[in-house]
């Protein structure tokens, strides 16, 4: 039996990054729990493969192309859903490409592509969602972070790890801004969660996935399914109280002293 305070019925959300990995399962957990998803993406065939599978839930769903970075494509987007589905109610700012090298070489056209496309248009989202949210007198966004917007991850992370950090500054300020109106802005925090480029990373150097379990108490890498608890809990009324939380979802990896370890840990633990 599912709890009332979880149903998401009658409320329209857009996820973007919807065509795989967490996007793409946040998306479903929305729709499992009711709501209409609209699913952005650069990858339209994608998106279109994540509308399929929500369309056989027998829920309403549409997939844009849509890149977002660029802020036109942005304004775009929420032109079609006010179009399409005439409200929003939910937003999952998942998609967001970083960009990774050594800050001494690092060219500076490259960070501004990253904050570009992880801060500007990250902002630029929630700008149209809120507009939309405080009209209505109610809504939820979630922004993704990082734990690498949290602490520094090094291995040439400083690009993503700075446009991280200023997302969850946005989702603070906005939080603080929106509240009284009934607008809530949440961040979750994912620590590794295993995707196609994760994977490749790991064929490529087998020892930087005991360099992550290191780091993480539960001993694993998350899997892109557990987003849906999380997202559907902020997205939901069993979160009516919730605003500006900065959520992790990394097995433990942020209590954790970076000089600590848990048992089972791959350091030693003595
Ligand atoms: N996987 C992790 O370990 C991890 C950890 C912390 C944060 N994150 C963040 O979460 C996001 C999602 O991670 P994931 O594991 O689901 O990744 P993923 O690679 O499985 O999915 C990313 C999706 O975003 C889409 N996308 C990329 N750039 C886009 C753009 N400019 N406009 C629209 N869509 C775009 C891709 O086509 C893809 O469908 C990442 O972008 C990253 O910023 C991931």
């Amino acid at each position: 039996m599912s709890h009332p305070l979880f149903d998401l019925s009658g409320r329209v959300a857009m996820v973007s990054g919807a065509a795989s990995g967490m996007g793409k399962q946040m998306a479903i957990g929305f729709a499992e729990a009711g709501a209409d998803v609209v699913l952005a993406d650069i990858n339209l065939p994608g998106a279109d493969r994540t509308a399929d599978a929500i369309a056989s839930l027998g829920i309403r769903t549409l997939a844009v192309e849509c890149d977002v970075s660029d802020v036109e494509q942005v304004r775009s987007l929420y032109r079609t859903i006010d179009d399409e589905f005439g409200r929003i109610d939910i937003v999952g700012n998942v998609a967001g490409e970083g960009h990774t090298g050594r800050p001494e070489e690092l060219p500076v056209e490259k960070l501004e592509e990253v904050l570009q496309n992880l801060v500007v248009g990250r902002f630029t989202s929630c700008q149209e969602a809120g507009r939309r949210m405080l009209k209505q007198g109610k809504g939820s966004i979630i922004n993704f972070g990082s734990i690498g917007g949290w602490n520094s991850l090094g291995r040439g992370h400083t690009p993503y790890g700075m446009a991280m950090a200023a997302g969850i500054q946005m989702t603070r300020e906005l939080s603080t801004e929106w509240a009284s109106r009934g607008v809530r802005v949440n961040a979750i925090l994912p620590a590794q969660v295993w995707n196609d480029g994760l994977r490749a990373r790991v064929r490529a150097v087998p020892e930087l996935e005991q360099t992550f379990l290191g780091g993480i108490p539960m001993g694993r890498l998350g899997n892109a399914e557990e987003i849906k608890g999380p997202a559907i809990f902020l997205a939901s009324d069993a979160s009516s109280f919730v605003t500006g939380a900065i959520l992790p979802m990394d097995g433990g990896n942020l209590a954790m002293n970076a000089g600590g370890t848990y048992p089972g840990s791959p350091r030693a633990y003595a």
